[in-house]
């Protein structure tokens, strides 16, 4: 039989997005579930940026600025750094992909801890380049020193997800200078910060500040999360120029749409009430994780905005019974589970139904 798509893709699991809240409820015949299965502040956008949505949208009939100029003058000012090395796409996921199809050809290792953010190896077989997982260690960490002994003279790519999503995890500077300092100058480091909002930790570096002038190193970072534009679909990168210059060859043009752009303008002027969101969600990270420390063992630090249940086989049960009372989390089978921080009631609502299922 002919066939039209690649065969390779037959193995691939596709990328599971956390479940629609209003299509569980229904399911239960309830009002509403709660969703904390994909990371999102849950405050709502922040003020000012529905309003330069509406604005926006009277020239949604234009295409919008291609150079992104604006934003990532904003960007550069805030940040300090060359706003002729941001590039910005369509969710900081499609710069990852960008990053391997600009730098690996068919046959290329890319790297990355395992587990990490699910859409590394998706983006690995997808580019043709060959996957090279590198199992966290039993602290549900990078495993710095096996992945720097792993690079060989096909690795072109490495990505360190810090914090790690899903277990939360977070490298501290003097680690991962160490590992910079071995991998090298030929491979490209991405250090992808979607969470760096969340860090708390004083030792866990700041890569825009402590390692993008390193002449191998990309930062990547996301207006998803922390700054609550989701839906919009507005990531950047930092990376060196040649990188920089390779990405805006492949990536799609225009992808960084004319309202995405407006919002990440404005939520960026309302950094204060960003920060005092962060705050609430860090308050109630340390109260989550107390509550259930006593009942799952193990359970490691975040510096996220999510924490990691490291329930192994139990992972898919678990995640079930939860929906199986409206609260939606994310299990990876056979691993753990992951729950983002909510609200203290959406909070409350996971922890009774935790209690229930695992004590
Ligand atoms: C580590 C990490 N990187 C990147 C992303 C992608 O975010 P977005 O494409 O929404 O910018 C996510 C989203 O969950 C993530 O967890």
């Amino acid at each position: 039989m002919t066939r039209l798509t690649r065969p390779d893709l037959d193995a691939l699991p596709a990328y599971i997005p956390g479940r629609n809240p209003a299509d569980l409820a229904r399911e239960l015949g309830l009002p509403d579930a709660v969703k904390l299965a994909s990371n999102e502040v849950p405050y709502g956008p922040l003020p000012g940026v529905t309003e330069a949505i509406v604005a926006a949208a009277a020239g949604v009939d234009r295409y919008p600025d291609p150079g992104v100029v604006q934003l990532r003058e904003a960007l550069a000012q805030r940040y300090e750094i060359d706003p002729d090395r941001i590039v910005t796409g369509c969710g900081s996921a499609s710069l990852c992909e960008l990053l391997a199809r600009s730098t690996t050809l068919p046959g290329d290792q890319i790297m990355y801890a395992w587990r990490s953010f699910e859409m590394y190896p998706i983006l690995t077989i997808t580019t043709g380049a060959t996957a090279v997982p590198i199992p966290n260690t039993p602290e549900h960490e990078h495993d710095l020193d096996a992945m720097a002994d792993a690079v060989t003279d096909r690795t072109r790519l490495i990505f360190v997800c810090n914090p790690n999503n899903p277990t939360g995890t977070a490298i501290r500077h003097a680690a991962l200078e160490r590992f910079l300092d071995r991998v090298p100058e030929s491979v490209l480091v991405v250090i992808d910060e979607a969470y760096r909002e969340f860090v708390t930790d004083p030792e866990v570096p700041d890569a825009l500040k402590s390692f993008i002038d390193r002449p191998n190193v990309a930062v990547v970072r996301t207006f998803s999360k922390a700054w609550g534009l989701a839906g919009l679909r507005v990531g950047w990168l930092v990376a060196p120029p040649e990188v920089v210059t390779a990405v805006r060859k492949v990536i799609t043009p225009f992808s960084t749409n004319s309202v995405g752009q407006a919002a990440a303008l404005a939520a960026l002027n309302a950094t204060d009430e960003m920060r005092r969101r962060v705050a609430l969600v860090l308050a109630e990270r340390d109260r989550v994780l107390k509550a259930v420390r006593e009942l799952v063992p193990g359970v490691p630090d975040s510096q996220a905005n999510f924490i990691w249940l490291p329930l192994g086989d139990q992972a898919i049960d678990f995640a079930r019974a939860c929906e199986s009372r409206a609260v939606i989390v994310r299990a990876f089978a056979g691993h753990g589970v992951r729950v983002t921080i909510g609200t203290p009631e959406e909070n409350d609502a996971f922890l009774a139904v935790a209690a229930d299922a695992l004590s």
